[in-house]
């Protein structure tokens, strides 16, 4: 099913802070209404953000009333930072910005034809997007076993991708091959994108999944309950993958358990140009750690810290499952050719 998808100047994505009560959809015109669906996490997951992103700067070309390419070119750079500052960890939407904007700055012809060719464009994001999730699914099935058991960080399924997901896009891929596997969701606080996103899009497709407290990965791992780990990526560097808050600690406890932990991405989420040092870790809101949901479960003013990424050394990922390969520890020193092997 697709995520996100332009219809007229309007593009429809689910409000994924209502799921799973509420499957509200929703209708996006504005670059504005689309920067604070970003920010609220109503649009979120890596490859989603990055069409998201696109999208955005197609929503400008199509409402600008600029009469020359330069007029627009102006607006959608104004676009492209706007987005850029929305959220600094998801290297995706910055890719997305920048290959919009790369193609409308060296775009040739008159102003309509600038228009169409950036709606174009991000339509070829979201499409190749999608087909890239279905090559990863297909490269990653190879890995999984009738009968094992994965546990999975957050959502990086469907809904944080333009259509069938990465990690759930191995799973699903993996399933309808017709191996017998099933689900572990960590529920990934503190705005429980495994609890509510991951465990939602599964039991829908009918795998099976089991869902815990992100304490208990440790447990379930040490009674022999899980065979892989897989999650997606917000950022892959030459040292680190950047992943939902926690995801480093699901590493270092596979490693102990001498579990596979493997990450699934496509390549728009690499950024080799980088170590872990340089990434800009989005720090949220307080009340998303003081709250669950509405409700309060802290003191009032208390210290609180939030950030929302941790990045996991190379050393602990077995291997990385893109829609052209995988990459295991050989090809880790390709990115970093001074990875201790
Ligand atoms: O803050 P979020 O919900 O945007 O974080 C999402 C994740 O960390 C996902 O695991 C990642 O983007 C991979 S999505 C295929």
């Amino acid at each position: 099913m697709r995520m996100i998808k332009w219809e007229n100047g309007t593009v429809l994505t689910p409000d994924q802070t209502k799921l799973p009560l509420e499957e509200i959809t929703l209708k996006l015109t504005t670059v504005d209404q689309m920067a604070k669906a970003i920010k609220t996490l109503q649009i979120r997951g890596a490859p989603l953000l990055g069409a998201a992103a696109a999208f955005a700067i197609a929503l400008s070309a199509y409402n600008s009333k600029a009469q020359t390419t330069i007029e627009m070119l102006t607006a959608l750079e104004t676009t492209g930072t706007t987005i850029k500052e929305q959220r600094p960890t998801a290297v995706n939407l910055f890719w997305a910005t920048d290959r919009v904007l790369n193609m409308a700055r060296t775009y040739t012809g008159d102003v309509d034809g600038l228009r169409a060719a950036v709606i174009a464009e991000a339509q070829k994001i979201a499409d190749e997007d999608a087909a890239q999730n279905y090559a990863i699914g297909k490269n990653g099935a190879a890995l999984i076993e009738d009968g094992d058991t994965i546990l999975t960080h957050c959502n990086a399924g469907e809904l944080a991708t333009v259509e069938y997901g990465t990690a759930l896009g191995v799973i699903r891929a993996a399933w309808s091959q017709g191996k017998k596997i099933k689900v572990i969701a960590d529920e990934t606080r503190p705005l429980l994108q495994g609890a509510r996103l991951t465990t939602f899009e599964l039991k829908r497709d009918g795998i099976p999944v089991t869902l815990i407290t992100d304490n208990m990965a440790g447990y379930v791992m040490s009674k022999g309950l899980v065979n892989k780990v897989i999650v997606g990526a917000d950022r892959i560097v030459q040292d680190a993958v950047f992943n939902k808050i926690g995801t480093y600690s699901v590493a270092i406890l596979a490693h102990e358990h001498g579990i596979p932990f493997y990450v699934a991405a496509p390549k728009s989420t690499f950024d080799l140009t980088c170590k872990a040092a340089n990434v800009t870790i989005e720090e949220r809101k307080p009340d998303e750690v003081t709250h669950v949901g509405c409700q309060q479960t802290a003191p009032d003013n208390i210290n609180v810290m939030n950030p929302t990424f941790d990045a996991t050394p190379l050393k602990y990922v077995t291997g990385i499952i893109t829609e052209t390969n995988i990459y295991t520890k050989e090809h880790f020193t390709k990115f970093n050719p001074t990875f201790p092997l």
